[in-house]
């Protein structure tokens, strides 16, 4: 990682850190809290990735800070302020929000979407208009094509781009990210991903950021808490310790699993073969096929994108050399989380 960079962009305005202290969130009528006595530091400038299953209460904990969901007992503070206790156009102007389905009003304008938080803190027209120019431009989208489009208008890559953009309006010093490349393909995630990067090393923000995926949390973080059930933190720290130390087999699960898929990816279906034969071409064919130097994880988001069970793989000279069936990636699978040698 490219650090110097990072610390000699590092603009002192923003020197916000945060502080949970045991956060809970006991909903009614649930039997256990969705998330129990959470206590944690993030340093000024500092991304943190919240990396943990489906229904761990990561969004909960997002929905407190940000002040959408009521904490039952516990405190947030923000440059050091109870988050509880901050006026809503102050909260507005220190914290982004950035969520996992988008959430661009359909009948506005991009620039419309853009603006709304500086129109809510009451900034002047001119204003406003010339920071939707300037975000645009951050994003990589340009303002005179983009502006007066409609978010349907946009692809699913450029929407997250525009939603980025809208968090950070106002210049919060605080933004979180609620598993907001979560929706899009795995190609237009690794762009998003790579943008972001580039830009949180020039602006410096505090983040939080939550993601399911162990490979984002590697790329993005300054630091990651693995998160199990009620958002207890398993393990809370740089991304090189986790994969070298991950303090116990929860948290090496994620790692495990995350070594498999990221052989899958190195692993071509060409090579699969000293492992698996292909099936006979499906009949009628699906129209889905990948090429046999696609990886076996192309071959696996083919297969989810399509919602098929089997892909066709078409070889180098365009004939079609057999297809490639769900259950026998299943069976690579197991084998590469094995570390069997032959699936590298
Ligand atoms: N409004 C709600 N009322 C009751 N239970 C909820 C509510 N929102 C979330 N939960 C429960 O709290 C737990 C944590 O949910 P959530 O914070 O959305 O998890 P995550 O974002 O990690 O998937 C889950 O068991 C979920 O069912
Ligand atoms: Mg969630």
């Amino acid at each position: 990682m490219d650090k110097s960079r990072t610390q000699l962009a590092a603009p002192a305005a923003h020197g916000v850190g945060i502080e949970l202290i045991e956060l809970t969130k006991q909903y009614a009528g649930q039997r256990a809290p969705a998330v129990d006595k959470v206590s944690m530091r993030i340093a000024p400038g500092e991304m943190v990735m919240f990396l943990g299953p489906s229904g761990c209460g990561k969004t909960t904990t997002m929905k407190m800070i940000n002040r959408l969901i009521e904490p039952t007992s516990g405190q947030i503070l923000i440059g050091g302020d109870d988050v509880l206790r901050l006026d809503p156009s102050e909260l507005r102007r220190r914290i982004g929000y950035v969520i996992q389905q988008i959430g661009l009003f359909p009948h506005m304008t991009i620039a419309e979407n853009i603006g709304l938080v500086p129109r809510l803190l009451g900034w002047s027209k001119s204003r406003i208009a010339e920071r939707i120019g300037e975000l645009l431009d951050l994003v990589g989208l340009d303002p005179s094509v983009y502006r007066d489009r409609y978010p349907r208008q946009l692809s699913g890559g450029q929407q997250q781009r525009v939603g980025v953009a809208r968090a950070l309006a106002a210049d919060p010093p605080v933004m979180l990210m609620d598993e907001p490349f979560g929706a899009t393909d795995p190609i237009t995630r690794e762009h998003l991903q790579n943008e972001f990067k580039r830009l949180q090393q020039e602006l410096r923000k505090t983040i939080i950021f939550v993601t399911h995926d162990f490979d984002e949390a590697v790329r993005l973080g300054d630091r990651i808490a693995v998160l199990r059930e009620r958002s207890e933190i398993a393990q809370f720290d740089t991304p090189e310790k986790i994969l070298a130390a991950p303090a116990d087999d929860y948290v090496a699960s994620f790692v495990g699993s995350a070594a498999a898929i990221r052989r899958m990816g190195l692993t071509s279906v060409a090579d699969a073969l000293r492992v698996v034969r292909l099936g006979p071409v499906s009949t009628p064919a699906h129209g889905i096929t990948v090429e046999l130097e696609s990886s076996i994880r192309d071959a696996i988001d083919a297969m989810l994108r399509a919602g098929r069970t089997q892909v066709d793989v078409r070889a180098a000279d365009g004939t079609l050399a057999g297809s490639l069936a769900f259950d026998q990636v299943c069976e690579l699978w197991a084998r590469a989380q094995a570390g069997e040698p032959d699936v590298r």
